[in-house]
């Protein structure tokens, strides 16, 4: 048994290591998704066996063995991009019925086994680019991925493609397909079961040096709702586009062109082998024009369907000799959209924009239309721009928002305008503009004030990134208001926006909102506003924790949203911002705070009465004072009075009526101190009782139950002043007129009980005869002793 109990303890710690040491180099989320990315391995590692995800990329794995993968049952994406794959066990994958991505690119498989994807059945995303395989089929291949949606697969090194390659595949969508080394291609080979949306071919130069095979391609994929993207080629040659026949014959409406350098001759070719073909969508995206744009020949072609026009990054050679569009046309008169976006546009001549009659869409952003410019490019006679509904001149180097808006009013049909990324910096007081128009973005245009120019029209008013402060013109349409990114330190007035749903305002010094500043707002269900200056008041705070939902919906996440001020709480999401009921309540807590500290105050003083604490802290002073007094002896000559008479109130009547009489009058005759008597008159009584002990010869202490109670206190740190009551000092005289019980002497008297312990005193007696014996007693205790006096 225990023995058992200590093996599985091992075993666990083993599996705690191992479970260490996976997540030391993977990072495993709450998706159960574990990025193992970039860690040097060799081999594939371990992780939790209920992982969704693996990425195992940017590693150096070279195989993967029949039980490497074999826990993780539930994985549905593994990415094994760019490691040393050259053996992958033909059962390697068997528990991967949940697999929905696979990425095996650029690794180092040599060939391709069908039985690796047998129980692939969910697999719909693989991707198999870049491997040093040389040949697809005869065998078919994909069989078993019966749910494949999109394939990437070819490289350099692919030289034959057999028949019956991407058999089985019957719901593929989109394929990539790398051939530029391809030397042999049977008929039918890439031909699917039914036709794929999105077929994209990189052939780099094979459409120069084998146009035959690459038309044997072009057969087999060329299909109407095929749309057709040709990829990294070079288009120099008449004879490289002859391939696009096959394009053409097989109804291709979609072709686009992404990195292909290409000349004059090339583009004319081209049009000429596909003309009359059903093309309504022409694409050149980073395309290198080698020419000036002598295409004439092709003027007598026919592309009645080319509705669409896309260019973008476009990098003419020859850009100062390119002539004018004009000889294109046969092109422009059917077009309904035109893309020309980075493509150093700098102006479109007036006979071109003729041609753009049926133009709806113009999209000129990234380009180099200028105030100069524009103007030429905007003219609307002879029913230029009739039908334009959309104009985006966005980052150009426009200046004057006024000449945009008097240009675009001749555009009777436009309901987009896109000005954004130029330098208005202003606006003018008044501006006319279509009536149609909706959309107005003005975006990153340096704005610093607002006026009347704006078209109250309009439904969608983007004002990002400028500079602007106060908002008070009224928009009746208006649904979406962009304010991101400018200088706002409160929401504008929600009158002015009786339509408004969505409000983006992140990015400005909004300091605060609250449910009236929102109420404004009748239609607003949608706010951004994170990221703006917020003071983490109490009723800010409450209301956003609270009460916000209320209102709107906050779209852009709560954790935008971050308080400024105060300093302590500056970074801290509002969200989980707590404040104390102090800082909340701050007048109510002060009185509150205040009126506890005075019944502290009272309570410690009531106790201190109760425990004589202050009579204690005196006595402490007062000792620590004598202790620190040297112990001189008086002068005789300094001492007036032979004895100080210390009593209580009660017994005033025994000191004045039988002490002083007897003392005073008698033969030797002492000179008594009587506070009555003797004290000056206006000084603090202490100082007195200080003072006519100090003038004193002894101290007379007629004690009584009274005195002991009411009088002592006062005596008793004096005496330590005096050191009264030390050893060796006698000049403590007590007379107890009733007899007192030491029980009855508080405690802290300590003094007191001191003396009474070690001097002796005289008692009153109740009896006549005893008086006289008493009389000479004290009349002894009392007398100067000259010779001590002397010498001391
Ligand atoms: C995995 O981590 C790397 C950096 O280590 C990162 O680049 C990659 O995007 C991550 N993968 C996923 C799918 O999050
Ligand atoms: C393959 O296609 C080419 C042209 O597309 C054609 O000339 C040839 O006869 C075809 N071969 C077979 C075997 O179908
Ligand atoms: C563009 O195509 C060339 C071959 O024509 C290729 O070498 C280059 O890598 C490609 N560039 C990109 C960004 O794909
Ligand atoms: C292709 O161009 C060559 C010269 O570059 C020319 O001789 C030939 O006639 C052209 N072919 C066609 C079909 O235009
Ligand atoms: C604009 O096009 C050029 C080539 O014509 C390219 O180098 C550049 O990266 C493009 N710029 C953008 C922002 O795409
Ligand atoms: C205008 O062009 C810019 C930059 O190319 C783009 O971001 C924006 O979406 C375009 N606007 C419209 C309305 O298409
Ligand atoms: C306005 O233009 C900017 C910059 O081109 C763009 O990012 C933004 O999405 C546009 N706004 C709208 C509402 O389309
Ligand atoms: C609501 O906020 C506005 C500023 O946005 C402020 O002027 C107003 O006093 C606040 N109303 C209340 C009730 O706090």
């Amino acid at each position: 048994m225990r023995l058992l109990g200590a093996k599985s303890i091992i075993l666990f710690i083993l599996i705690l290591a191992q479970g260490s040491e996976s997540s030391r180099t993977c990072k495993c989320d709450q998706q159960y998704f574990c990025n193992c990315s970039s860690n040097h391995l060799q081999q594939v590692p371990k992780v939790p066996a209920n992982a969704l995800g693996l990425d195992l990329s940017f590693n150096q794995i070279e195989s993967i063995n029949i039980n490497d993968l074999s826990p993780y049952s539930e994985l549905k994406t593994l990415n094994l991009h760019k490691n040393k794959l050259s053996f992958i066990h033909k059962e390697a994958f068997k528990s991967q019925r949940n697999l929905k991505a696979l990425d095996l690119s650029l690794n180092n498989l040599k060939e391709l086994v069908s039985s690796w994807f047998h129980e692939l059945k969910s697999l719909q995303h693989l991707n198999l680019v870049g491997n040093p395989y040389s040949t697809l089929g005869p065998a078919s291949i994909f069989q078993s991925l019966v749910n494949l949606r999109t394939l990437q697969f070819g490289s350099p090194s692919l030289r034959v493609v057999h028949k019956n390659g991407l058999d089985g595949l019957t719901h593929l969508d989109e394929m990539t397909f790398i051939g530029s080394n391809l030397r042999s291609y049977e008929n039918g080979s890439l031909k699917a079961a039914r036709p794929i949306g999105l077929v994209s071919l990189s052939l780099q130069n094979l459409l120069q040096n084998d146009p035959e095979l690459v038309s044997k391609v072009l057969q087999d994929v060329s299909h109407p709702e095929t749309l057709l993207t040709i990829k990294d080629a070079t288009l120099r040659t008449n004879t490289s586009t002859e391939p696009f026949k096959a394009a053409k014959e097989g109804g291709t409406k979609s072709l686009s062109f992404q990195n292909v350098t290409t000349s004059d001759e090339a583009i004319t070719s081209l049009l000429q082998v596909m003309d009359g073909s059903p093309l309504s969508f022409l694409g050149l995206t980073d395309v290198h024009l080698f020419g000036q744009g002598w295409w004439q020949k092709a003027s007598y072609t026919h592309y009645e369907n080319l509705h669409t026009a896309y260019i973008r990054n476009l990098d003419i050679q020859g850009f100062f000799e390119f002539s004018s569009m004009i000889q294109l046309g046969f092109l422009l008169v059917h077009l309904h959209k035109v893309s020309v976006i980075n493509g150093t546009v700098f102006v479109i001549p007036r006979e071109t924009t003729l041609l753009l009659r049926n133009l709806e869409y113009l999209d000129l952003s990234q380009n180099l239309l200028s105030d100069l410019t524009i103007e030429p490019s905007l003219f609307t006679g002879f029913g230029a721009y009739q039908n334009l509904n959309t104009l985006n001149v966005s980052q150009n180097i426009l200046k004057s928002l006024g000449l945009m808006s008097r240009l675009v009013t001749n555009l009777k049909r436009l309901i987009y305008l896109d000005l954004s990324h130029n330098s208005f910096v202003s606006m003018p007081e008044k501006c006319s503009w279509p009536a149609t128009l909706r959309f107005l973005n003005l975006s990153s245009t340096k704005l610093r004030t607002m006026t009347a120019c704006l078209p109250s029209t309009l439904t969608v008013l983007d004002l990002s990134e400028n500079d602007l402060m106060v908002f008070n013109q009224r928009f009746p349409q208006l649904t979406t208001l962009i304010l991101t990114g400018n200088r706002f330190m409160e929401l504008p007035q929600g009158e002015l926006f009786p339509r408004l749903c969505t409000l983006l305002i992140q990015r400005n010094a909004l300091r605060m909102f609250n449910g009236s500043s929102l109420g404004r707002f009748k239609n607003l269900q949608y706010l951004e506003a994170g990221n703006n200056n917020f003071v983490c008041s109490c009723e800010f705070v409450s209301f956003f924790k609270q009460d916000v939902d209320r209102f709107i919906t906050l779209r852009d996440g709560r954790c935008n949203y971050v308080c400024d001020t105060p300093f302590a709480l500056r970074g801290d999401a509002i969200e989980s911002v707590r404040l104390s009921v102090f800082e909340c309540y701050m007048i109510p807590a002060v009185s509150v705070l205040c009126s506890v500290i005075i019944i502290v105050l009272g309570l410690i003083v009531v106790t201190c009465h109760k425990l004589h604490v202050i009579w204690y802290l005196q006595m402490t002073k007062a000792w620590i004072q004598a202790k620190r007094k040297p112990a001189v002896g008086r002068l005789a000559e300094e001492l007036r009075y032979d004895a100080f008479v210390s009593y209580s109130q009660h017994d005033a009547e025994w000191v004045e009526e039988i002490l002083v009489p007897e003392l005073e009058s008698s033969q030797p005759s002492f000179t008594l101190c009587l506070h009555k008597r003797d004290f000056r008159p206006g000084r603090w009584i202490v100082d007195n009782i200080i003072d006519s002990i100090e003038k004193s010869h002894r101290t007379l202490f007629v004690l009584s139950e009274h005195f002991v109670t009411s009088e002592w206190c006062r005596y008793e740190l004096d005496f330590s002043h005096f050191r009264i009551v030390d050893e060796h000092n006698d000049s403590a005289v007590l007379v107890l007129l009733e007899p007192i019980k030491k029980e009855t002497i508080p405690k802290r008297f300590c003094k007191l009980r001191k003396i009474m312990n070690s001097r002796t005193y005289l008692e009153w007696p109740e009896e006549e005869e005893k008086r006289g014996e008493f009389w000479s007693n004290l009349r002894a205790a009392l007398q100067r002793d000259e010779c001590t006096e002397n010498a001391s």
